[in-house]
């Protein structure tokens, strides 16, 4: 069930980007936007979509900030992918952004990207003016320096330091990384609902946690080919994840209890959430 809803929301999501996109001059800017959202997992627009369906709000409404994250996310990726970053050449099996296209284009690509999230989040065709702001105002603080950019901050800093961060605060590092765009994700399907959000927030932060552990291992022990990205590369950098601080039995072990709690805090919504389960069970037996 959750492959199948995975493989048929990235569906939608690619013809809505197509929509998107084709409205925009043809540019290498443009061009470069849309080769960045192209592929992936797109975990972040399956978790707004389902979350939607749970409300009952329609994939219609809810594919545009379905597409909103899967935006932010991808500025994301090109910025962590830059010489200045991750230094990454190989994204979802393809050159990265920067060497597809060049670095002017990738850091004015991420850029628009992240703008076009807000325009997105905010569309009208998401609901009242009461919702659209309450996207758009929860998006920006997932983002900012509150969340991903201070996850990405914290990262980057953790590598020219020499003490080894605590599991405080690499669990506070993730949680701003990663943590926050899976958040709101989740989130947003009550919000486009009006309705309460905190049984899906702590599915959802229980679940991102699990997801950059398991992004954490894959980088140790995973399949290039599969990943679509080069691994092996966090020890060399000195990043601080939960498996340079725990080693990999205690990660893997930490991230099957995280999922364990994702499943056990969407009880309130009975068999409907049988799908939100399947996907944080696939979040840690993931190959890419
Ligand atoms: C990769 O995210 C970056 C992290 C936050 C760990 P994903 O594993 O969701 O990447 P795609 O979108 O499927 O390529
Ligand atoms: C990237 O984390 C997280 C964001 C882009 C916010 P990583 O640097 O671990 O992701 P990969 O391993 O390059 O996909
Ligand atoms: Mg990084
Ligand atoms: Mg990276
Ligand atoms: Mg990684």
């Amino acid at each position: 069930m959750f492959a199948q809803r995975l493989t048929e929301d990235g569906g939608l999501i690619v013809t809505h980007f197509d929509t998107v996109f084709n409205r925009l001059d043809d540019l290498p800017v443009t061009r470069a936007m849309a080769y960045a959202t192209t592929g992936g997992k797109r975990l972040r627009g399956f978790l707004v979509l389902e979350s939607a369906r749970l409300h009952d709000v329609a994939p219609a409404t809810a594919i545009w900030p379905a597409c909103a994250i899967e935006a932010l996310h991808a500025y994301s990726l090109v910025h962590d992918d830059l010489p200045c970053m991750d230094d990454d050449d190989l994204r979802r099996g393809r050159p990265t952004v920067h060497v597809a296209f060049d670095e002017t284009t990738a850091v004015l690509a991420g850029d628009a990207l992240q703008t076009l999230a807000f325009e997105l989040a905010a569309h009208p065709d998401c609901g009242p003016a009461q919702v659209r702001a309450d996207l758009a105002l929860s998006l920006a603080q997932a983002s900012g320096a509150q969340g991903m950019v201070l996850g990405q901050a914290l990262d980057i800093a953790a590598e020219s330091t020499d003490t080894p961060l605590t599991l405080e605060q690499i669990t506070h590092l993730q949680a701003g990384k990663t943590g926050a765009l899976i958040t709101w994700s989740a989130c947003a399907g009550a919000v486009l609902a009006q309705a309460e959000p905190e049984p899906l927030r702590q599915y959802a932060q229980a679940l991102g946690l699990a997801f950059q552990i398991a992004d954490d291992i894959l980088d140790e022990e995973g399949d290039a080919e599969k990943a679509g990205k080069r691994l092996r590369k966090d020890a060399d950098a000195g990043k601080a994840t939960f498996v340079s601080l725990l080693g990999l039995e205690a990660a893997k072990s930490r991230a099957a209890d995280l999922v364990d709690q994702a499943c056990t805090a969407v009880d309130v919504y009975g068999d409907r959430a049988e799908t939100l389960r399947d996907a944080a069970r696939f979040v840690i037996s993931r190959e890419s």
